[in-house]
Formats: structure tokens, C-alpha cells, sequence
């Protein structure tokens, strides 16, 4: 049996792969180029061309699970990803794993709505929904270089906190809701271990870096200019990207945390942070 692993070569995809190889089991990685990392086995895929949805299945006609990260940059996904879960469950896929966020509820927009779908046709499925990535603090074009080059975390999240979750403890929770024997069949918050304001972050990176990092209160005119130039978003998604964190500034990641249907990641930001300091220096 053989899992593919959907976005094989991304943040929680490519550490997904590390995990479900090193304890044995056959998986297949997908990317838009048919290449990927070394020593995983790839082939060419992508959302946005149904004509590339029978190449996992030429290549491997046991694959039995799907890790689904649907295409990135795509408000609504279902219209991309049911296509391939319909041509999937003929090929006899049984079960099918999501990356969605905390913020998106079952008939939401990006996952949401594949989450409404797969509750609707009956598949055994798992929606997984993580807090905000320990990992935006070091790769992508603004949060990084803003560190190194300024000094600043920017966000208009004032004094709201998140419990910021690392792709090793999100792929940990993917890996589980494959393989675990009964299928979750609902979706699961996954959170990191403790909730910090902007304003800790910024004094804890401060510490591990021994430079003073600022967390820099932005408008959200300020924060929509930088997300559409320099985060090279598109107007809707930065605006949906700030409408999440105003929502942070009051409350929503504080009550994600104190829900009971979570699953509570172990890496601590600070543990993050000390694994990586070269990545904030000049
Ligand atoms: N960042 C956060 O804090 C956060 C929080 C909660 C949830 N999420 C969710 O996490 C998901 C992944 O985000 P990420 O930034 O971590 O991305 P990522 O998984 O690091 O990268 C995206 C992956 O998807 C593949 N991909 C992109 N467009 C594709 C397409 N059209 N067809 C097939 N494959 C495609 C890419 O592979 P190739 O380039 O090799 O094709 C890559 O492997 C998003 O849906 C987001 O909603 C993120």
C-alpha cells in the first residue's frame, strides 16, 4: 500500500515524506516539475491541469492515501481538488488526509469546502488545521527580511496570541491521521505548546539572536501595501491574510488553544528559533 504525499515537496509535505519513509512505508511525492528531493520517488502533478491526475496511479497502482495540500494561492480549492478525489476513490484510495488552517471552517473558502466534500461522499478523511507556521518567521519574502534587515516583525495583530505550531509537529499529526487505524473521519486543530503575542516572539527571537527585534504595530493599509509588493500577493489574498490577524488581535488563535479538539504540538518557538539563528543574520 502507498501513501502519495501531495505537495511533496513543501514545508509540511517534504517532513510528512522524512517521517512515513524512515518508519517503512511506500509513498509517492507529487510536484509540479515531477521532480523531487532525494531519495523520494516523484512524479509530475499539478491542481490546475487534470490532464497530469492519472500520473500518480500509472506510477503506482496501490496507493491507498492521499495527503491533499491543495494549490497554493487559490481562494476556493474545490473546484481544482474534486476532480482528483473523485478519479482517486475509483482507484481505490480509502483515505484522504488535508492541510487546512485554524481559521477555516468545514464549507470555507481554500480547503474549506474539500473538507464539506469529503464529509459529503463518505470517504474516511482527516482535515488538519494548524495554527499559523513557526516557519513564516524564516522563509518567505517579508517576515525574514524584515528581521534581518530591520530588525521588525510586522503584523496588525496588536496583543493577540497564537500558539504558533512547527511543520515537524504538523507533519507528526499528518503522519498519525494516515495511518492510525480508525480514520478521524472529522477535522483536529494543531497547535504549538504555548500562546505568544507578537510582542514575546520578538523579545524571545531578541534573546536567541542577541539583537534587539521590534515587533512593529502596522496599519492594515501599511501591512496590505507590504503583503501585494514585497509578500507579491494578490489584493484578496493579503486582505484575507490581515483579516486573519485582526482576528488574532482579538482572541480567535487564544480560543483555537483552549479547544478540546486539538492536538498540542511539542517544538517551543524558542526551540525553533536556537535551531536556526543563522537564517535572521545579515
Ligand atoms: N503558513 C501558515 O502559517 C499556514 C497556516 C495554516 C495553514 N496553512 C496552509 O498550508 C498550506 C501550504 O502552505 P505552505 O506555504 O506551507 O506551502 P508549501 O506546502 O511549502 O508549498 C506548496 C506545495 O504545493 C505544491 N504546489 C503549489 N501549487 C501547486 C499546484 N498548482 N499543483 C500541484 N502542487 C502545487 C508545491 O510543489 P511544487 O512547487 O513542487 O509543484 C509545494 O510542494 C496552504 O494551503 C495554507 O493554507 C499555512
Amino acid at each position: 500500500m502507498t501513501i502519495l504525499i501531495t505537495g511533496g515537496t513543501g514545508r509540511t509535505g517534504l517532513k510528512l515524506a522524512h517521517l512515513l519513509s524512515k518508519a517503512g512505508h511506500t509513498i509517492l511525492l507529487t510536484s509540479r516539475k515531477g521532480q523531487v528531493p532525494h531519495p523520494f520517488k516523484g512524479v509530475k502533478f499539478d491542481w490546475l491541469d487534470p490532464s497530469t491526475f492519472t500520473n500518480p496511479f500509472n506510477a503506482d497502482r496501490a496507493i491507498d492515501r492521499v495527503y491533499v495540500v491543495g494549490p497554493v494561492g487559490v481562494f476556493d480549492t474545490l473546484p481544482h481538488v474534486k476532480p482528483f478525489i473523485d478519479l482517486a476513490v475509483t482507484k481505490g484510495v480509502k483515505r484522504f488526509v488535508v492541510l487546512s488552517a485554524s481559521v477555516i471552517p468545514k464549507g470555507g473558502p481554500v480547503a474549506g469546502k474539500v473538507h464539506e466534500y469529503l464529509e459529503k461522499i463518505g470517504v474516511d478523511y482527516a482535515v488538519l488545521r494548524p495554527t499559523l507556521f513557526m516557519e513564516n518567521f524564516s522563509t518567505g519574502p517579508v517576515t525574514p527580511n524584515s528581521i534581518r534587515l530591520r530588525n521588525e516583525i510586522g503584523s496588525v495583530a496588536k496583543d493577540g496570541r497564537v500558539a504558533f505550531v512547527s511543520v515537524d509537529d504538523i507533519a507528526k499529526a499528518a503522519s498519525d491521521a494516515l495511518l492510525v487505524k480508525k480514520s478521524w473521519n472529522t477535522d483536529r486543530y494543531i497547535v504549538g505548546p504555548e500562546l505568544l503575542s507578537y510582542d514575546e516572539v520578538a523579545a524571545l527571537l531578541s534573546q536567541v539572536l542577541g539583537r534587539k527585534i521590534t515587533h512593529k504595530r502596522l496599519t492594515p493599509d501599511e501591512s496590505l501595501s507590504i503583503w501585494t509588493t514585497v509578500g507579491g500577493l494578490t489584493v484578496g489574498l493579503a486582505k484575507a491574510l490581515i483579516k486573519t490577524q485582526t482576528e488574532i488581535a482579538n482572541g480567535a488563535e487564544v480560543a483555537v488553544f483552549e479547544n478540546a479538539n486539538k492536538i498540542v504540538g511539542k517544538t517551543h518557538l524558542r526551540e525553533f528559533f536556537e535551531s536556526n539563528p543563522k537564517l535572521w543574520v545579515i
